[in-house]
């Protein structure tokens, strides 16, 4: 499954939009490295990195959803803590697999399909507000 950021998924927030392309680009490595059959060391490595890029986005986020006080923040707190979860299990299983490759590629469709959503049905919405105001 080919990750890259696209225009219709602009937020119309150019913070944002700059950090989901990196955020594209983070996981496009981690599941290029996974199809490549890089080391488990190399793949450890950029989960971390994906990991460590997902949580200073959502923090950026969510700073500037309270700073702009938009209303949907505690939904997208919410979304945004489920969403580290899963990372973190997805982490814990990669390691206690003793690096499978196939849990990362599995996981790909996951986290691909889950940012995607995410920004298509909410954080659109803060674009959509900032507009408004
Ligand atoms: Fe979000």
């Amino acid at each position: 499954m080919a990750i890259k950021w696209t225009s219709d998924l602009s937020v119309g927030v150019e913070k944002i939009d700059s950090q989901h392309i990196v955020w594209f680009e983070k996981a496009s490595n981690l599941f290029e490295a996974g199809k490549q059959g890089k080391s488990k060391e190399v793949i450890a490595e950029m989960f971390d990195f994906l990991e460590e890029y997902t949580q200073q986005h959502f923090r950026d986020e969510e700073q500037y959803m309270a700073q702009i006080k938009y209303p949907d923040i505690e939904k997208q707190k919410t979304a945004h803590k489920n969403f580290v979860e899963e990372l973190t299990k997805l982490k814990k299983e990669f390691e206690e697999s003793g690096g499978k490759i196939s849990v990362i590629i599995n996981a790909n469709k996951m986290i691909i399909n889950w940012l995607t959503n995410h920004i298509i049905k909410m954080d659109k919405q803060i674009g959509v507000y900032v507009k408004s105001l």
